[in-house]
């Protein structure tokens, strides 16, 4: 694997650096991190890109209000949810249960319930965090990006994004107990795309790698709850979505037929540090810690139970960015160096999950649906 360290690890499965990113402290009140990129202002005008105008104009007719189109006078049996939530992993449940020495042996019907609701509590704070990260980042593409049909589009993100902090800060404040503060390996990742000089480099962190893990966690829980106010508010949450995956796609098409080979080998390491940070993200060590396990122990025991098929999630994750990098090229330009490493890692089977353009125009369909109903 030549000289290439990922992450700075030595292996990217260390447990010893897996837990010291883990337990970066990003502050309480704030937090602060350098921006990278001269802000490009166009003379150019001209709209020439005609797959990005017509998202543009989608993106303006499916404007919702967070406040107006969701019922938040809906009562929410935590509970309940939470648990509903959890049948998402059972299977991997099942596995860390019956590790020999598992932990977990110990374990009733109490544990599993405050598992449950942490849980359900920390999926919620990583998507608002996420959120948030998804505001700074597309306000940094209106500045970077040097088409304007870009920067119309980017804008209207970046008031999609205000409104998803803005949905899920209310539905953790008015119906959940208790935050988590943003998951480090999380962060690690936002800051990297925002220290990072590179204009598409945003796209594919931001738009490829985390909304893609948005998308795919969304509709997960999207399927499992019962709840009507977080199913709704997921759902609308999820066709803004689709769309910002969509302008990823078209804008790094097109971006990445002009770079040379040194130059698409770097946008790769990208890639794959960035679905490493998300696969370590989805460990859940403060969530585990909160109910007793400690990190190390259950990092070891999801290596234990290694096939990343056996956490929901992390399949979800990896069955939309395999596909997505594979129709951004990524996957086998060059020597095929992605490819390599998402063999490694054992995420390869992924690759031929429908890529995001076809679940846009499927998440697409509900907006309309949407207008209709209320015109
Ligand atoms: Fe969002
Ligand atoms: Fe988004």
């Amino acid at each position: 694997m030549s000289e290439y360290k990922v992450l700075g690890r030595e292996d990217a499965n260390s447990i010893e650096s897996i837990l010291a990113d883990d337990a970066i402290d990003f502050g309480t009140a704030v937090h602060a991190t350098q921006v990278g990129g001269d802000a490009i202002f166009t003379w150019d005008y001209e709209r020439t890109r005609e797959g990005l105008g017509k998202l543009y104009e989608r993106a303006k007719t499916s404007q919702w209000n967070g406040s107006t189109d969701l019922d938040w006078s809906i009562d929410v049996d935590v509970e309940k949810v939470a648990i509903e939530m959890q049948a998402a992993i059972a299977q991997l449940q099942e596995r860390l249960l019956s590790l020999p020495n598992s932990p977990l042996k110990s374990w009733g019907e109490e544990q599993w319930t405050k598992l449950a609701i942490e849980a359900f509590n920390w999926r919620m704070s990583q998507f608002l965090h996420g959120e948030q990260g998804a505001l700074i980042c597309t306000a940094k593409i209106v500045e970077t990006v040097p088409w304007i049909d870009a920067k119309y589009y980017a804008s209207t993100q970046v008031m999609d994004e205000a409104r998803h902090v803005e949905v899920f800060a209310r539905y953790l404040d008015t119906k959940l107990e208790g935050h988590y503060p943003v998951n480090p390996a999380l962060q690690l990742l936002i800051d990297d795309i925002i220290a990072d000089s590179r204009w598409d480099m945003t796209y594919m962190g931001m738009q490829i790698m985390i909304e893609g893990l948005a998308l795919a966690a969304f509709g997960f829980m999207h399927a499992f709850t019962q709840e009507p106010l977080l199913k709704q508010l997921l759902r609308y949450v999820m066709s803004d979505e689709a769309r910002h995956v969509a302008f990823g796609v078209l804008s790094l098409q097109e971006y990445y037929q002009g770079l040379d080979g040194k130059e698409i080998r770097e946008r790769q390491e990208f890639a794959f540090e960035a679905a490493l940070r998300m696969r370590d993200r989805l460990m859940m060590h403060a969530v585990w810690e909160q109910c007793g396990i400690d990190r190390k122990a259950i990092t070891r025991m999801l290596f234990e139970v290694k096939k990343p098929g056996v956490n929901p999630f992390q399949a979800a994750l990896f069955s939309k960015i395999v596909p997505n990098c594979k129709k951004l090229g990524l996957l086998d330009a060059g020597d095929g160096w992605l490819r390599d490493r998402f063999t490694e890692i054992g995420v390869i089977e992924y690759e031929d999950a429908p890529d995001t353009e076809v679940e846009y125009a499927l998440l697409d369909a509900v907006a309309q649906d949407r207008e209709a109903a209320s015109a």
